[in-house]
């Protein structure tokens, strides 16, 4: 099924210059980015993003940190892509992701896992909402797609 799903480089990705080696993995893959942004995370912002953890004992650390720095927002479009990106990201935390998945090959911290990428359907429409208004989305195909899968993987 095509999706889409919101992927964030954190604040340590970019003061890790690791930008470029990211993106570049999602564009290897196949997937297409179809809005990208720079910007700062408030803490009203991080609180509406993080709702769900914001009770927890480790949410004043991780609204530091994510407030701490800029980060690169990203629309990324593709087939099944919320499971794809989730699993080329691996494990939560750094140390127990696989060898091959963006954290488990530069991360070893749990908070500190350079990318975030939506976990649901519900959390992904509930985050490219919060990220992005409609007019900057690029809805564009690739021309070479049809190079990428046969037409029938639809
Ligand atoms: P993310 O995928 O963005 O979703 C929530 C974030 O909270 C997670 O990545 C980590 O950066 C952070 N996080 C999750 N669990 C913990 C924890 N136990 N302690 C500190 N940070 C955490």
């Amino acid at each position: 099924m095509m999706q889409r799903s919101l992927v964030l480089l954190k604040p340590d990705c970019i003061e890790r210059r690791l930008a470029g080696q990211i993106i570049a993995r999602f564009e290897a893959k196949g997937l297409n980015i179809v809005a990208m942004k720079m910007l700062r995370v408030t803490p009203e912002l991080a609180k509406q993003h993080y709702a769900e953890h914001v009770a927890k004992p480790f949410y004043p650390s991780l609204e530091k940190f994510i407030t701490s720095a800029p980060i690169i927002a990203l629309a990324i479009e593709g087939l099944d892509v919320i499971r794809v990106v989730r699993d080329m990201l691996g494990a939560t935390n750094g140390l127990n992701a696989a060898p091959g998945t963006i954290r488990g090959d530069f991360s070893s911290s749990r908070q500190m896992n350079l990318v975030h990428a939506s976990d649901s359907e519900e959390s992904a429409q509930r985050e490219l909402d919060l990220y992005f208004d409609s007019a900057e989305f690029c809805d564009h195909e690739l021309l070479l797609t049809p190079s990428m899968r046969a037409e029938d993987e639809a």
